[in-house]
């Protein structure tokens, strides 16, 4: 009996609660709300330039088309034309400037999709054309940037790499990554009493929606109500731009006091929003004849689109991260923001983290290849140490390091070292095929980098049957947030976790939330729904204690069941008897995490709460004379603290090592020189599918004690650092092109590694050494 649980507490591998609604079908994404009578379409109407002033723009011929019901433009925003999330540089209409190919001008309602649509593409725009600044290179040039410029110095790193034995230089690029969630940018704004409004938005921010609307409507933030129920994916893509979408909604409805839904098309909302930013990376290095960096200086040029967005924080992020697993006791950073006429960038998992990784791992790798040792072995010797050399470029001391002991699990059970050589040994006899191995390692920190977003609430009601409803201000998207804390509601009360029912994110039950983002939903989601529960619980154990007449602390909460002394009824009797004894069954809870803080004037102090952990190793093989490639097999070992659920955080680590390896490797956003994007579309911008998860996958959850921090259960953030495990995979493509140069020289691979850049890299390399490529040697040959 004592051993007895209630269903599915932490540690739980619980399927997602929606798991069954995901697969049947069921589940109910925007447009699957029934429409309610009298619903208009919308669609917006974008520009064709990407720099340009606008002379004249004639609607009339758009007004005249069959079924539209109402346009507006810029003129017809009764409150503030801006949905910037920090700033103020992002007009929901674009007034007298096109800033980017693809920025919204104008909107229109008609009856159907299909009408809106073809009405949005009838407008009659003059314009005068202005040079459009492309790229992150031009915008450097020409000192257009979103953002003022940020440099982070410790030490004395120009005078350590002058002195040190050794000095490379080089130069990165790395491009972008569309979100490409399933479900599309979509809102459906619904008109209610006296100028209020409803509106259902996929959006990992619903309360940042909620007061974009407010101020496009120019009505106080309590007249509108945003709803998420879940989205069909975000990835940092719904983090700030679906304001865009709520505020037309919302603003056409409010024009024709109708309800409207706003519904994009792929190509349009990968025209329309925001990518992963592209960096070009410069850096210059010095270093010991083991590896060991003596110092390091890091230029970083992040393309940011023509706003501002959420690139402070991205690019403070990747700052952040430029150290990876590594002790930098020198080192100077420039970052700067470009400004450029091209879509705005914004989130995406790990939030710039991943360009600054990917910047110090090519470091250690051409170190590597440069005095000829294993790669693994010279980040072995940069590692941060656990009581000495561990303490970061930005002044926060590391107290939670497990790399070494993962990174030697790993290397112990991928059998890393001796499939090294064996692979090397394939390739000497191996003229065409090169296989490629590498061991990458992870460190990202957990906790907004903006101090105040470090806070969540929850709401949490008891009914008298003693079932439950659960609200939070964390969104659902896919990253099983909802059932974890689920899970810590069960655990707390020691009740069966079907006894809670999960409900929508809204603006309605908890107020001011911060946005499902920085990995840290389910770790500050979690803390403030414990928080609620322990008040119900504490209300309950009271009463129980006067009812049966002992003392409260003597009152036991196990397997549905509460014993108060010789005593014990059903969870369910007692909440009963509570309620009839007129105890309060509804609790809030509220949490901010501790500890953090930091000075972003002179980068110090403690910007995480803590850090997650993982590395991976990939294997992958090239054809050198077509750059196609093969990943063969990937070993995992990733660090979650004590899991609040392992089946949902395997996913999520299989999920983001997918998505990494994607962006690193396939997904290709490419603009032509008049700044349109020609890749908004699947049939051109090729994501990881399915055949491309790797034969052999061994993922595996880091054993521990759990978090060394007092996070909820001990559990660690899941939902981006997995992502840069994939770096592994680009790594496993150098070594395997490094192989035609007898690993002496590092191959110039930008990312992504498409078969075409892998071929670019193995020319290039050919060249440096004055031999001919590969594939040249093949056509000679015939
Ligand atoms: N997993 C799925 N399935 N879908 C998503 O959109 N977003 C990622 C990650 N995992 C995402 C996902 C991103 S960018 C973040 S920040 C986290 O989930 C957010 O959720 P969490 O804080 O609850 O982990
Ligand atoms: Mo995730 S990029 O922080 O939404």
């Amino acid at each position: 009996m004592a051993a007895e649980r209630a269903r599915g507490g932490v540690g739980v591998p619980l399927p997602h609660d929606s798991g069954h609604l995901h697969v049947s079908g069921e589940a109910t994404y925007i447009d699957d709300i029934p429409e309610a009578r009298g619903t208009l379409h919308a669609a917006i109407g974008i520009a064709a330039r990407a720099h340009a002033r606008i002379v004249s723009m004639d609607l009339a011929k758009v007004r005249a088309a069959p079924g539209v019901v109402a346009v507006i433009a810029a003129a017809d925003i009764p409150g503030k034309n801006d949905y910037g999330p920090v700033i103020a540089d992002d007009p929901i209409f674009a007034t007298s400037l096109v800033q980017y190919h693809g920025q919204s001008l104008f909107a229109v309602a008609a009856r159907t999709v299909v009408e809106a649509r073809k009405a949005s593409r009838l407008a009659v725009v003059n314009y005068e054309e202005l040079t459009p600044l492309l790229t992150a290179e031009a915008a450097v040039e020409a000192q257009s940037f979103v953002l003022p410029t940020e440099h982070l110095v410790r030490g004395n790193p120009h005078a350590a790499i002058a002195a040190a034995p050794h000095r490379l230089r080089g130069r990165l690029r790395m491009g972008g990554q569309d979100q490409f969630y399933l479900e599309g940018m979509i809102a459906y704004a619904l008109p209610r009493e006296d100028g209020t409004m409803l509106v259902h938005s996929s959006t990992q921010h619903p309360g940042e929606v909620q007061h974009q609307v407010a101020h496009a409507l120019d009505v106080p933030a309590s007249d509108v109500v945003v709803e998420c129920r879940r989205m069909g994916g975000g990835f940092g893509g719904k983090e700030s731009q679906p304001g865009l979408f709520a505020c037309i909604a919302a603003l056409l409805a409010r024009t024709t006091r109708r309800p409207v839904k706003l519904r994009c098309d792929r190509d349009d909302d990968m025209i329309i929003t925001g990518k992963r930013h592209d960096f070009v990376t410069d850096y210059d290095v010095g270093f010991d004849d083991d590896g060991r960096i003596r110092g390091v200086d890091f230029v970083l040029a992040g393309r940011c689109g023509y706003s501002a967005d959420l690139s402070g924080s991205i690019n403070d992020r990747a700052m952040l991260h430029s150290d990876n697993c590594y002790f930098l006791e020198n080192v100077s950073i420039v970052s700067f923001r470009c400004k450029t006429n091209t879509v705005s960038n914004t989130a995406f998992r790990g939030f710039g983290g991943p360009q600054g990784m990917v910047g110090i791992e090519q470091v250690i790798d051409d170190i590597a290849r440069h005095l000829g040792r294993d790669p693994l072995a010279v980040r072995k010797v940069n590692f941060y140490g656990t009581t000495e050399r561990n303490v970061t470029h930005y002044q926060q001391t590391i107290v939670d390091n497990v790399i070494h002991e993962i990174v030697a699990e790993l290397e112990k059970s991928s059998d890393y070292a001796k499939r090294r050589r064996e692979l090397r040994a394939f390739n000497q006899t191996s003229p065409v095929v090169k296989r490629g191995i590498a061991l990458t390692p992870v460190k990202f920190g957990i906790s907004f980098t903006a101090t105040h977003l470090n806070q969540a609430g929850c709401l949490l009601h008891v009914y008298t049957d003693g079932t439950m409803l659960l609200n939070h201000g964390g969104t659902e998207m896919g990253q099983g947030l909802f059932i974890k804390v689920a899970q810590v509601v069960a655990e707390e009360l020691a009740v069966d976790v079907d006894r809670i029912r999960i409900t929508a994110s809204d603006t309605s039950k908890v107020p001011n939330a911060s946005p499902t983002a920085a990995s840290s939903g389910s770790d500050m989601n979690g803390k403030a729904a414990q928080a609620a529960a322990q008040e119900i619980r504490r209300r309950l154990a009271d009463f129980a204690g006067s009812h049966f007449g002992v003392a409260p602390k003597s009152v036991v909460f196990r397997a549905n069941r509460v014993h108060a002394g010789e005593r014990s009824v059903s969870f369910n009797e007692l909440v009963k008897l509570a309620y009839f004894a007129r105890v309060p069954l509804s609790a809030t809870g509220f949490y901010r995490t501790p500890k953090i803080g930091y000075d972003r004037k002179t980068w110090s102090g403690m910007p995480f709460y803590y850090f997650c952990y993982g590395a991976a190793v990939s294997e992958v093989a090239v054809d050198t004379l077509t750059g196609e490639n093969r990943v063969l097999r990937v070993d995992i070992v990733h660090d979650v603290g004590k899991s609040l659920n392992p089946a949902v955080d395997m996913g999520q680590i299989e999920g983001g090592f997918i998505q990494g390896m994607g962006w690193l490797t396939m997904e290709e956003l490419w603009w032509n020189d008049e700044g349109k994007l020609m890749t908004h579309a699947p049939s051109t911008y090729k994501i990881p599918v399915a055949s491309d998860v790797p034969p052999v996958f061994n993922v595996r959850i880091f054993e521990s004690d759990g978090n060394a921090e007092d996070s909820i259960h001990r559990s660690k953030a899941v939902g981006e650092p997995p992502l840069m495990l994939g770096i592994s995979v680009l790594h496993a493509l150098r070594d395997a092109i490094a192989a035609t140069a007898g690993y002496a020289l590092s191959p110039q691979l930008d990312a992504p590694a498409t078969p075409e850049a892998i071929l670019r890299a193995l020319e290039e390399l050919a060249a440096r050494r004055g031999e001919p490529a590969p594939a040249k040697v093949a056509e000679s040959i015939g």
